[in-house]
C-alpha cells in the first residue's frame, strides 16, 4: 500500500487515541488505536454518549472551550495526557476532537526522563536552582483524606497560616507532622521567605547551641573564622521548623524560650543580641506533658510553644481514609517504580482494616511499596503482602463461622456487630496462640506474624491479661 492521500485512514488509525464527539457528547468517530487501547470494538461505541464509554472522560467539559487544550486523565494503564481541539465548520462549533499526546504511564516516564535530560542539557543549573529556592517539599494538597479528623487538621492549618503564633504539632510517628509544618508555611504570608528545618534528635548536645543560635568569630576552637549564622538567623522573616522538639537538650531550653519571648538571639561569643523575626513551628511525637512530669521538658517552654496545637490523628482513628490514601500512594509509586497498578482487591482492604498501623501512613506507604514489588499485573492482591496474611485468613474463617451462629435478635442488640465479631475472633485467636506458646510473647508474635509491640497493643485493646 502506497502511503498516498487515499490511505488517510491508515494514517489516522496510527495516531494515539483519536475520538470525536458532537455537541451532545455522542461519539461520532473513534480510530482503531483508540478502540484497542480502550479494549472495545471500533464501531460498537459510535452513537453512544462518551461518558457511557469512558466515565472519566473530560471531553464534554472540553466542548465549552474554543481553543486547543491539554488534559490529564487517569485510566487503567496509568496517567495519560490528551489534546482536545474544538471542531468548527465556518464559525459554528460542531464538536470536539481528542487525541493522546501521551498514552499510559510508560510513555509518561519516558517523556519525564527525556524532559529532565533536555532541561539538564539546556539549562544545566536551572532545575537545581529552582528546587533550592523553595525550602519546602509539601503543601496542604499533599494531605490526603476526607474523614472529619483530617478535615479538622486542614482547617487548623489554614487558621494557623493566618497568624504568626507558635504552633506545636503533636501526633504519633508517621502521621504527617512534617507535612503539616510545610503546609502552614506554604499557606502563610511568609511563604516566599525561608523555611528552615532543624531536627532536635539529630543534634549532638554540644553542637545544638551553635546550630540554633550561631557563633561569633573565634569563639571556640574549630569555629569558622568569620563566625556562623544559626538556624534562627537563617530563618529570619520566614519559618523555623523544630522537629522532635522533645529531644531539645534541657540546658538549651531557657535560651530557646528567651528567643521566643524576646524575639532576639545571642550568638555564642556574641557581644550583643540580634533581633530576629521568625515564626516557630515545633513537632513532637512524645507527649510533652509526660516529659514535663519527668523533668525532661520545661513547662514554661511548653506553654510558650503550645499557643496553637495541631494534633495529627493516627491512621487507626481515621480508617475511612485508608482507601483514598492507598490510591494516592499507588499513583505516586506507579510513577516512581514504573508500575501500572490500578486495582486493589477488597480482601486487601479488609486486611488493612484489621491491622493497627503503629507506624501510621508511613507504614502504609512501606507495606504498599513492598507489595508492589511483587505485583506483576495491574492489581494488588493479598498474596503480594507478606504482611500478616496467615492471621487474617484465620480471622475471617473464624468470624464467618461465628457470625453465622448468631441470631438476628442477638445481632440487633450489638452496637457495632461486625466490629464485635471481629474483635471476638481476634481475641480468641490471640488467647489460643498465647496459650499454645506457653504465654511466650515473642514466640506468639512470631506465630501470628506480627511485631511484638503490635501484639502488646492488641492484647491491651482486646483486654487480654499479660
Ligand atoms: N494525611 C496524609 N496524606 C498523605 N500522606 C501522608 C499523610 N500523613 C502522612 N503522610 C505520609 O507519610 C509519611 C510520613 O509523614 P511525616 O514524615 O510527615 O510523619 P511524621 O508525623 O513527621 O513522623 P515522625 O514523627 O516519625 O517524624 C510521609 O511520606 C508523608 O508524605
Ligand atoms: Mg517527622
Amino acid at each position: 500500500m502506497d502511503p498516498t492521500f487515499e490511505n488517510y485512514e491508515l494514517y489516522l488509525d496510527n495516531i494515539a487515541g483519536v475520538m470525536v464527539i458532537d455537541m451532545e457528547g455522542t461519539v461520532t468517530y473513534m480510530n482503531e488505536q483508540c478502540a484497542q487501547y480502550l479494549k472495545v470494538k471500533k464501531n460498537e461505541l459510535v452513537g453512544k454518549n462518551v461518558l457511557e464509554v469512558f466515565p472519566h472522560s473530560k471531553m464534554i467539559e472540553g466542548l465549552s472551550y474554543n481553543e486547543r487544550r491539554v488534559v490529564f486523565y487517569s485510566s487503567y494503564a496509568g496517567i495519560g495526557i490528551s489534546i482536545q481541539k474544538p471542531l468548527f465548520v465556518g464559525n459554528k462549533k460542531v464538536g470536539l476532537l481528542e487525541y493522546d499526546a501521551i498514552q499510559g504511564s510508560e510513555f509518561l516516564y519516558d517523556f519525564a526522563d527525556k524532559y529532565r535530560l533536555f532541561l539538564d542539557q539546556e539549562f544545566k543549573y536551572l532545575p537545581r536552582e529552582m528546587l533550592l529556592l523553595s525550602g519546602t517539599k509539601y503543601s496542604i494538597n499533599n494531605i490526603i483524606g476526607s474523614s472529619q479528623k483530617i478535615i479538622n487538621v486542614r482547617e487548623q492549618i489554614t487558621q494557623a497560616a493566618r497568624s504568626n503564633s507558635t504552633v506545636l504539632i503533636t501526633g504519633e510517628t508517621g502521621t504527617g507532622k512534617e507535612l503539616v509544618a510545610h503546609s502552614i508555611h506554604n499557606l502563610s504570608n511568609r511563604r516566599k521567605n525561608p523555611f528552615v528545618r532543624i531536627n532536635a534528635s539529630a543534634l549532638p548536645e554540644a553542637l545544638a547551641e551553635s546550630e540554633l543560635f550561631g557563633y561569633e568569630e573565634g569563639s571556640f576552637t574549630g569555629a569558622i573564622k568569620e563566625g556562623k549564622k544559626g538556624k534562627f538567623e537563617q530563618a529570619n522573616t520566614g519559618t523555623l521548623f523544630i522537629d522532635e522538639i522533645n529531644h531539645m537538650p534541657l540546658k538549651l531550653q531557657p535560651k530557646l524560650l528567651r528567643a521566643l519571648q524576646e524575639k532576639e538571639i545571642d550568638r555564642i561569643g556574641g557581644a550583643k543580641s540580634i533581633p530576629v523575626d521568625v515564626r516557630i513551628i515545633a513537632a513532637s511525637s512524645r507527649d510533652l506533658k509526660e516529659l514535663i512530669k519527668q523533668d525532661e521538658f520545661r513547662q514554661d517552654l511548653y506553654y510558650r510553644l503550645n499557643v496553637i496545637e495541631i494534633h495529627t490523628p493516627s491512621l487507626r482513628e481515621r480508617m475511612d481514609d485508608i482507601t483514598q490514601l492507598t490510591e494516592s500512594i499507588i499513583l505516586d509509586l506507579n510513577l516512581v517504580m514504573g508500575k501500572r497498578i490500578a486495582k486493589v482487591s477488597p480482601t486487601v482492604y479488609r486486611m488493612f482494616e484489621e491491622y493497627d498501623w503503629p507506624g501510621n501512613v508511613r507504614e502504609l506507604h512501606n507495606v504498599i511499596e513492598r507489595a508492589m514489588n511483587f505485583a506483576e499485573g495491574d492489581s494488588l492482591l493479598p498474596e503480594h503482602f507478606e504482611f500478616k496474611q496467615v492471621i487474617f485468613e484465620k480471622l475471617y474463617q473464624q468470624s464467618e463461622h461465628e457470625s453465622n451462629q448468631r441470631t438476628e435478635s442477638e445481632l440487633l442488640e450489638e452496637e457495632n456487630p461486625i466490629e464485635t465479631v471481629k474483635n471476638n475472633a481476634e481475641r480468641e485467636l490471640l488467647i489460643k496462640v498465647l496459650s499454645d506458646c506457653g504465654q511466650n510473647k515473642s514466640k506468639a508474635a512470631e506465630v501470628l506474624k506480627i511485631a511484638r509491640p503490635l501484639l502488646y497493643q492488641k492484647m491491651k485493646r482486646l483486654q487480654i491479661e499479660k
